[in-house]
């Protein structure tokens, strides 16, 4: 059915990768795949513990660089905890962001971080997904879209506008830089024309 077993989904806040990443879970899983479902910070419970550190407070709560030690912490946790066991199990992983938001929030927002990110990623995790689809959105519509969620963890989307827009910015550079691995889809259509583009992409 799909020969990666290791996808991630990635994009500015609000752009609907978490509703895609659940769809394809669900299809994966009725399918017949063993299938987890997961996300980033989080999917551990030391994870989950670093997650509300995180995305809770002020703006300027923590530094780009003290933020990059405790998502790579974060992850370094998920990885020993979560991914690498289901990946060692047979099971497909489905990943609601991984390493490609650092590179791009902490390492390409506020200041240039990108070479810190890379010797990090590469002294204790050392792990892509095998497949990267990024959702890429208008950021007005994705920074309405997830305000609107209320959801307590808006640390990130509180930076604003034209921080997102840097963002997306950064994402698209990504997808050059890592052209086998990690797909472009226009996110702004429904969800059921996003997902037909999701299934081929992750399917092929
Ligand atoms: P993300 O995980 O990227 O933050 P979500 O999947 O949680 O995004 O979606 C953010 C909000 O936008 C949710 O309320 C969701 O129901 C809604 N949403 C998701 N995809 C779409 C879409 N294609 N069109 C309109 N609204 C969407
Ligand atoms: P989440 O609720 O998953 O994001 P979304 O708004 O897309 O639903 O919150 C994760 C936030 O943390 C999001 O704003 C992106 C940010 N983040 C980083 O800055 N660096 C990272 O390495 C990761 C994984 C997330």
């Amino acid at each position: 059915m799909t020969d990666a077993k290791f996808l991630s989904f990635e994009g500015i806040d609000g752009c609907g990768k978490s509703t895609q990443a659940k769809r394809l879970a669900a299809h994966l899983t009725t399918a017949g795949q063993e299938v987890i479902l997961t996300r980033e910070p989080g999917g551990s419970p030391g994870a989950e513990a670093i997650r509300s550190l995180l995305l809770t407070g002020a703006t300027d709560k923590w530094s780009a660089e003290t933020e990059l030690l405790l998502f790579t912490a974060a992850r370094r946790d998920h990885l020993e905890r979560t991914i690498t066991p289901a990946l060692s199990a047979g099971k497909i992983v489905v990943c609601d962001r991984f390493a490609d938001s650092t590179r791009v929030y902490q390492g390409a927002t506020r200041g240039d971080l990108r070479g810190k990110v890379d010797e990090l990623h590469r002294a204790v995790i050392g792990r892509e997904p095998d497949l990267t689809l990024i959702i890429d959105v208008d950021p007005e519509v994705a920074l309405a879209r997830g305000l609107a969620r209320n959801s307590g963890e808006d640390r990130f989307e509180d930076f604003g506008l034209p921080f997102q827009q840097k963002l997306r910015a950064g994402f698209l550079a990504l997808a050059a830089q890592y052209p086998q691995r990690c797909h472009i889809i226009d996110g702004n259509r429904t969800p059921e024309a996003i997902f037909t583009d999701v299934l081929s992409l992750a399917t092929s």
